[in-house]
C-alpha cells in the first residue's frame, strides 16, 4: 500500500537529467522514472541512453533519450526544445553532468583545467539556460517545481591537487544558493547536492597517479557510496511538499572522514 503510494509520488511530472548515461545520473533517472516521473535523459553516448530508454519502458515508465553535449549550447537549446514539444515541458531539473581530473597546479594540465571548467560550469549554465524558462512556467501552473544541481564536498573541504574541481564545484554550490533567492519566491525549489566518494565510472577518468591511488586506497578503508543512494535522495528532494526546499545536501560514505 505504501509502496503504491511512493511510486506514484512523481505522477505528472516531468523530469530531465543530464549526465544520464552512467553513474548518479543514470540511477536517478531510472528512479525518477520509477517513481512516476516521465524523464528525458541526456548525454552524449546515444548507445547507452538509448539502453536506459528501453529499461525504463520495459517497466512501464515514459523516456525520452537527448543525446548531446552540454557544451555546445545550440544542442542544449535544440534538446529543450524537443523536450517540450514531446513531453510538455520539464518542472524538474537534475543537473549532474560533471568530470574530476585531479592534478597538482604545477603539471600544468590546462587542457584538464578547461576540460572540467567548460563541463563543471559552462556546462551546467547552457543547461540553467536552456530549461529554466520550463521551470519557471511549469511552477507557475503547478506551484512547485525542482532544480537540483550535482555539487560535491570538494566545494567545501580541503583536498590538495583537486584546487580546480573544487573550485568548480564551489561555483556549483554557491551559484545554487544564490539563484535560489531569484527562483524560490516563482516556486522553483533549488538545491545542491554535494556528495562524498560515490562508485562511478568518475574515478575512471583521474589520470593522476597520487590522485588514483588515494581513491584506490579508500575503497580499503570506508565503503563507497552507490549511484542508487543519490537516486534515492534526489527522488526525495522532489517529493517534498511544495513549501519544502531542501537547499544543500551533503551525503558522504558513513566511513570518509572529510
Ligand atoms: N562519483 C563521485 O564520487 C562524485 C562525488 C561528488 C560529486 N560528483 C559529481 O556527480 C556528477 C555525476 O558524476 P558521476 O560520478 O555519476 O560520474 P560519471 O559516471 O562519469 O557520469 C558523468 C556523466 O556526465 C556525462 N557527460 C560528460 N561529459 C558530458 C558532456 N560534455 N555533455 C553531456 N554529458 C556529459 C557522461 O555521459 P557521456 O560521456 O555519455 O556524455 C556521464 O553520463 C558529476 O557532476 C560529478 O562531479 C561525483
Amino acid at each position: 500500500m505504501s509502496t503504491h503510494t511512493h511510486s506514484q509520488s512523481l505522477a505528472g511530472r516531468v523530469a530531465v537529467v543530464t549526465g544520464a548515461s552512467s553513474g548518479i545520473g543514470e540511477a536517478s533517472a531510472e528512479h525518477l522514472a520509477a517513481l512516476g516521473a516521465k524523464v528525458a535523459v541526456l548525454a552524449r553516448r546515444a548507445e547507452k541512453l538509448d539502453d536506459l530508454v528501453a529499461r525504463i519502458e520495459k517497466d512501464g515508465g515514459t523516456a525520452l533519450a537527448l543525446t548531446a553535449d552540454v557544451t555546445d549550447t545550440a544542442a542544449v537549446h535544440a534538446a529543450a526544445d524537443r523536450l517540450r514539444s514531446e513531453l510538455g515541458g520539464a518542472d524538474l531539473l537534475f543537473n549532474n553532468a560533471g568530470v574530476m581530473l585531479p592534478a597538482p597546479i604545477e603539471e600544468l594540465r590546462t587542457d584538464q583545467w578547461q576540460h572540467q571548467i567548460d563541463l563543471n560550469i559552462t556546462g551546467l549554465m547552457n543547461v540553467v539556460g536552456a530549461f529554466t524558462p520550463q521551470l519557471v512556467e511549469s511552477a507557475g501552473k503547478r506551484g512547485v517545481a525542482d532544480l537540483i544541481n550535482t555539487a560535491s564536498i570538494a566545494a567545501q573541504n580541503i583536498f590538495p591537487n583537486f584546487a580546480v574541481y573544487s573550485g568548480t564545484k564551489a561555483y556549483v554550490t554557491h551559484f545554487s544558493r544564490t539563484l535560489r533567492t531569484e527562483l524560490g519566491p516563482k516556486n522553483v525549489r533549488v538545491a545542491a547536492i554535494e556528495p562524498g566518494i560515490v562508485g562511478t565510472e568518475l574515478q575512471n577518468h583521474v589520470t593522476d597517479p597520487g590522485a588514483r591511488e588515494w581513491l584506490d586506497g579508500s575503497k580499503d578503508t570506508m565503503e563507497w557510496l552507490t549511484p542508487q543512494d543519490i537516486a534515492e535522495t534526489i527522488g526525495f528532494i522532489a517529493t517534498l511538499p511544495p513549501r519544502v526546499n531542501l537547499q544543500q545536501v551533503t551525503i558522504m560514505p558513513t566511513g570518509q572522514p572529510s
